[in-house]
Parts: C-alpha cells; sequence; structure tokens
C-alpha cells in the first residue's frame, strides 16, 4: 500500500530532462514540494510551471552540481524555501562512453565530477537535514535514491570510467544504507536499462555503440523509470525497497 508525499519536500538532481524530469512531476503528482536542481535554467523553469499548472509546488534552481559549494547550496536554498528535506533523488549524470585510446581525458573527469562527486557532494549536504527531517516527518521516514545503471552491475568494453562510477554509487548507497538505516534514512539504488533520454546525445556514436551491443530494442521510458522510484518512496516506514534493476523486456 503506498503512501502519499503530502508535507514532504523532495529535491531532484539533474531535473532538466530525462529521469530525473519524470521523476519529478511523478513525486509531484504524489503530493511533494519539489526542488529542481540542473544546469539549464530555462529548462527547469519551463518544468517547474508545468508542475504548478498541474497543481502542484515546485522550485527551481540552477547548480553545477560537480561544484560542492553550488551542492551545497542548492541544499541551503531549499531548506531557505521550504524548511525541510526529505527525499533526495540523485539522478543528474553523463555517460561519455567510447574506445579508451581515444578517449579524452576531459570525458573521464567529466563522468567522475557529476556522476560520482557530484553526488557524494549533495547527498553529503542533504544528510544533516534529511536526519533532522525524520523527527517531524509525517512518514517517520526519509530517503535517498541513487540512479546507478545495469551499468553499475557490469562491465563492457569502452564503458570502463562510466562503469567505475555507476559501480561506486552502487557500493556507496549500500555502505549508507547500512549507516543510516537505524536512523529511518533509507537509501535505495535504481539501475536502469536502456532508457530513451537525452543521455545518447551527448557524444557522437553513443547510441550506435549501444545498438551494436544489444541489437535493435523497444527502450525504456524516463516515465517507467519514474515509476520505480516513486514506489521506492511512497512505501511505508516498515518497507525499505533497496535496490531495483528495470531493464527493457528486449535488453538481454
Ligand atoms: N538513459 C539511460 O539509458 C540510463 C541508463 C542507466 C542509468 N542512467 C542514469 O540516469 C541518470 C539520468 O540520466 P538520463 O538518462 O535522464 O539522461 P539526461 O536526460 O541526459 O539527464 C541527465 C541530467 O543530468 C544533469 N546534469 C548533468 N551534468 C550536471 C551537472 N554538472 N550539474 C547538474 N546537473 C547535471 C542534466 O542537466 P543539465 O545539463 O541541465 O545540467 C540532466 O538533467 C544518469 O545518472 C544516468 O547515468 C540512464
Amino acid at each position: 500500500m503506498s503512501e502519499q508525499l503530502n508535507n514532504t519536500v523532495a529535491l531532484v538532481t539533474g531535473a532538466s530532462s530525462g529521469i530525473g524530469q519524470a521523476a519529478a512531476i511523478r513525486l509531484a503528482a504524489a503530493g511533494a514540494k519539489v526542488v529542481l536542481v540542473a544546469r539549464r535554467a530555462d529548462r527547469l523553469k519551463t518544468l517547474e510551471k508545468k508542475i504548478q499548472d498541474a497543481g502542484g509546488t515546485a522550485f527551481s534552481i540552477e547548480a553545477d552540481l560537480s561544484s560542492a559549494n553550488e551542492a551545497a547550496g542548492a541544499v541551503a536554498q531549499t531548506i531557505a524555501q521550504y524548511g525541510r528535506l526529505d527525499t533526495l533523488i540523485n539522478s543528474a549524470g553523463v555517460m561519455l562512453n567510447g574506445p579508451s585510446l581515444e578517449s579524452p581525458l576531459k570525458e573521464w573527469d567529466q563522468m567522475v565530477d557529476i556522476n560520482l562527486r557530484g553526488l557524494m557532494y549533495i547527498t553529503k549536504a542533504a544528510l544533516p537535514h534529511l536526519v533532522e527531517a525524520v523527527a517531524t516527518s509525517p512518514r517517520k521516514v526519509v530517503d535517498v535514491v541513487n540512479i546507478s545503471s545495469v551499468a553499475g552491475r557490469f562491465a563492457a568494453a569502452q564503458v570502463a570510467v562510466y562503469n567505475a562510477t555507476k559501480f561506486a554509487v552502487t557500493a556507496a548507497t549500500e555502505a549508507w544504507r547500512q549507516e543510516f538505516t537505524k536512523r529511518s534514512v533509507r537509501f535505495s539504488v535504481v539501475e536502469p536499462g536502456a532508457t530513451a533520454t537525452e543521455l545518447f546525445e551527448q557524444k557522437d556514436g553513443l547510441r550506435e555503440g549501444f545498438q551494436a551491443r544489444f541489437g535493435e530494442i523497444e527502450w525504456l521510458h524516463a516515465e517507467d523509470i519514474a515509476e520505480a522510484i516513486a514506489f521506492i518512496v511512497t512505501n511505508p516506514r516498515r518497507v525499505a525497497i533497496n535496490e531495483i534493476v528495470v531493464r527493457p523486456t528486449d535488453q538481454a
């Protein structure tokens, strides 16, 4: 039996597109006040209005989360705006796969900087507020959902650094889960397979590389992953969904 998220505040990173955007819409529909965080402010404003027009509550913050200061600033603005933080959805990420001999080091740095450092920075800034929110939480529990990947469980040629960041996210989530579960802070990891988003448009050849590995398949929609996220965070306090892998049916 799922519970509504009324009187809770959810911060969603990577809310300007794809899975983060779909998650923000889904959590707002479940009653959460949502804080939308990413670099493209115009996209966030459009989403903020869309959520408000649908009767929800949203507030957007432009931030580059690969900066520890900007990540901490996003959490501080959330607390200034809504006074609490109950749910953190870490979806911001990039995937710049390719042959390691040719890949620029800059692309590897970019993946580490946002997929791992960015997630770390915002989680660190959010943790004291999440721990504090439990006492007054209408649901008596708070949530951190980290978006890792099937690539966080299985490594593959030409995916080395993306794999490394996502394995790290999966590992850190489990470690945090153990550390915070007795304080009613649930840590969960969602590991999507191929989902039709802009992730595959960040570099030439990404979609082709994927299709060469898996063939022509029916891709997941961002909303499919948002549904998994909503399932996790609307479960009653006693139920911790630690990990969900969601693949397209056709992805062998
Ligand atoms: N799509 C898939 O098949 C798939 C599969 C497994 C896992 N994932 C994971 O799912 C997550 C979401 O990806 P997506 O598929 O939704 O891709 P997407 O549509 O490209 O979304 C990525 C989001 O991350 C944000 N972002 C990137 N760098 C950032 C930075 N430095 N600071 C703040 N925000 C930043 C982007 O916003 P701005 O550019 O506006 O900053 C964007 O909103 C990622 O962690 C990805 O690794 C995706």
